[in-house]
């Protein structure tokens, strides 16, 4: 198994940025690896390198996930916390990529904050001259979508002419980014599913990214549509994705925004919600769930439900992605 070099110093903030040929090389290698591992066959692909990763927000998987799979390649990650470096005292991001870009191989960032995390990201692939990694900002979180096709791919097989349900669910205990469900209805039509978005009206999504995931779906000869009913996510759906969201594009307001997610609290996903779909029907969350807010234990701990293997295949996705990139 070796990576292919024509990927070789690429930044992943947006899987705009790819094509679907240079994803499906992705797709590929994370199946070799995810077989590798099974196996127990060393995969030892970045021996001697460094992937720094920077956290401005919390993380269970994304942190864990880039961590191991460093490990299992026979390179090195390294936590950074912004408030334990010198960002937390005015340091730039042209500075900082470029010293942690004489040290290393790769610099991955998680950066969420609304109108800022974005183009954070992008000031230090300006400089960096090494592959930036997006784990989540305000706009995208590319990782997270990767594994998700790759645990479609897994229960399917060919994704042309499958229906995706992305539906909008309450979760009241804090404000989540849009990332998710924006990098959903961006990659998904490009891989020939069809995407029933839906949603309260007070949590659209950024205009310029419905338009541009209309226009992939033009693109791939694919439904793109956007509903105000929780069921048409679910109806005739071979899979789901509820999750929550925040107002962010009608309100930054904190206090605000929750009152909303509480207007709307029958928007939980059941199993009255499941039968809607196909009888193949899969339900997928990203994670962390707000059980019992979100959706019932027995819809997330029952038969169609597959929250683990998308999980597990965060860490095959981004081995794949370092491997190629870095
Ligand atoms: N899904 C996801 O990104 O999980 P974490 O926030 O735990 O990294």
């Amino acid at each position: 198994m070796s990576a292919r070099a024509d990927l070789n110093g690429k930044n992943l903030i947006s899987t705009q940025d790819w094509t679907v040929e240079e994803l499906e090389i992705l797709f590929d290698l994370a199946a070799e690896l995810k077989d590798a591992k099974r196996e127990g066959r060393p995969t030892s692909l970045l021996q001697a390198k460094t992937l720094y990763m920077i956290f401005f927000d919390a993380s269970t998987r994304t942190r864990n996930s880039f961590e191991t799979g460093m490990t299992q390649l026979g390179g090195h990650a390294i936590y950074l916390s912004p408030d334990r470096m010198q960002i937390s005292h005015g340091e730039n991001a042209k500075d900082t990529a470029n010293v942690l870009a004489r040290y290393g191989d790769a610099i991955a960032i998680r950066h969420c904050e609304m109108g800022v995390g974005n183009p954070y990201l992008n000031e230090v692939a300006q400089h960096a001259g090494v592959p930036v990694i997006n784990m989540q900002c305000d706009i995208y979180h590319p990782c997270q979508i990767l594994a998700d096709y790759l645990t479609i791919r897994e229960q399917f097989g060919d994704t042309r002419g499958l229906k995706l349900g992305v539906a909008w669910t309450s979760a009241p205990n804090y404000v989540r980014p849009l990332s998710v469900p924006q990098s959903l209805i961006l990659m998904m039509p490009r891989f020939g599913i069809d995407v029933t978005l839906a949603y309260p009206p007070e949590f659209k999504l950024m205009p310029e990214i419905e338009v541009q995931a209309k226009a992939n779906a033009d693109a791939a000869g694919v439904k793109f549509e956007i509903s105000d009913r929780f069921e048409d996510a679910f109806e005739d759906a071979d899979v789901v994705i509820p999750k929550s969201w925040g107002p962010l594009v009608t309100t930054r307001d904190v206090p605000e925004g929750l009152r909303l997610i509480e207007q709307y609290s029958s928007w939980r996903c059941d199993s009255r919600h499941m039968a809607l779909g196909k009888k193949r029907l899969i339900y997928m969350h990203p994670l962390p769930a707000d059980r019992g807010r979100e959706v019932t234990d027995e819809v997330i701990d029952g038969p169609q439900s597959v929250v683990y293997d998308e999980a597990e295949n965060r860490l095959h996705v981004q081995k794949a992605l370092m491997a190629l990139t870095m």
